[in-house]
């Protein structure tokens, strides 16, 4: 039922607030977390690993865990686990980000790693699906059920968990500060008021621009550090549904290559993080591509530095860095979600997808 809204995807968007807050207070209560966060610390090597979405969410599990605990953290897509199973033993841990539980690529991955003696904690948000059965811990993510094929509240629940993992991950093993520790939990823990502002902030814009960028056959969508995740999961929305050509990277990357492809109104998206060392570097990103003619846009935190040099910025409310998908995600899931209404296409139903993906 999609209760008075046109679409899923865009019920599923306007349901975040919700989802990601439910997850918290799941999570808040699981005994199991305590116990993931063990079989961490005594983990030798730890790998996280998805698809699509879901990788993406790895990615940032990746990058906080890494960046708050001090621990490694190796991420990878599931249907590329051959590579790093040599490298893998008894004593390492592999995570498992699906939302269905029953992705073949991350399932086979599952297999390989537990038959190699590793332990796998997954992070789902379908009970007893195929992914949870074959792990050691699951954690659930508590978003509901969700119709359309695009990934939304999965992904903003996904990481709004992960991100509480890695900042119990890093007091346990004593490498954050207790201030910011203290920081990152009161911000997940108002995660549902967050995306509830950065909807409300984005929802104008977002329709206004879908507008300029369901006309340009292609675009960039550009980041640093923990925004990067972000932006690939934008430029993954804005090509599954309206089928605008994506690309997403690094943006320290523009110089070695891509920039070669900007010329006048060539759309960029930039995700600028609340981090004022990224957001230093991003100003030159930006600057680079306006040299160049290009449209440029940027969904950042209010009263962003980055302001004057956009041609269009959104503002999303202020949180702490580790907190960027459950800030920044709205904006670019509303622009693909407009953009691909605005060509007339049926969001819910991508051509060539299904929600679930059970074959290699
Ligand atoms: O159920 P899963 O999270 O394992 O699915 C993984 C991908 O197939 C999924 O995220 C896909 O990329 C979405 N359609 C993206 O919107």
């Amino acid at each position: 039922e999609k209760s008075g809204y046109p679409h899923f995807m865009l019920k599923e968007i306007y349901e975040q607030p919700r989802a990601v807050m439910e997850t918290l207070y799941g999570a808040l209560n699981d005994q199991l977390i305590p116990e993931a966060v063990k079989l961490l610390i005594d983990a030798g090597k730890i790998y996280v690993t998805g698809a699509g979405t879901s990788f993406h969410a790895a990615e940032h599990f990746s990058i906080t865990g890494t960046k708050l605990a001090g621990k490694p953290i190796i991420s990878f897509i599931s249907s590329e686990y051959d590579t790093y199973l040599p490298a893998t033993s008894e004593g390492d841990v592999l995570i498992v980000v699906s939302q269905s539980g029953e992705t073949m690529d991350s399932l086979k991955a599952l297999r390989a790693f537990k038959r190699r003696g590793a332990r796998i904690i997954s992070v789902s948000n379908v009970i007893d699906s195929a992914i949870p059965r074959e792990s050691h811990i699951t954690l659930y993510t508590r978003a509901g059920p969700e119709i359309g094929v695009a990934a939304t509240k999965t992904f903003t629940t996904q990481t709004t968990l992960l991100t509480y993992l890695a900042v119990r991950l890093g007091e346990a093993v004593g490498r954050l500060d207790v201030g910011e520790g203290k920081e990152i939990l009161g911000n997940i823990g108002s995660a549902g008021s967050l995306v509830k502002e950065a909807l409300e902030s984005a929802e104008k814009l977002a329709k206004k621009l879908a507008t300029a960028i369901s006309r340009s056959s292609s675009a960039y969508y550009l980041s640093r550090g923990v925004g990067v995740p972000v932006a690939k999961e934008g430029a993954l929305k804005i090509k599954e549904v309206a089928y605008v050509h994506a690309e997403s990277y690094p943006a320290g990357e523009s110089k070695h290559g891509p920039i070669a492809l900007v010329e006048n109104s060539f759309p960029v998206v930039f995700v600028i993080p609340n981090d004022s060392y990224l957001e230093a570097l991003l100003l030159g990103n930006i600057e680079e591509m306006k040299a160049r003619g290009a449209y440029v846009v940027g969904v950042g935190p209010e009263g962003s530095r980055t302001m004057e040099l956009l041609n269009e910025f959104i503002p999303v409310p202020k949180a702490h860095w580790a907190l960027t998908p459950v800030t920044h995600t709205v904006p670019l899931q509303l622009l693909a979600y407009y953009a691909a209404v605005e060509k007339g296409f049926d969001p819910d139903k991508p051509r060539n997808l299904a929600k679930t993906v059970t074959v290699e």
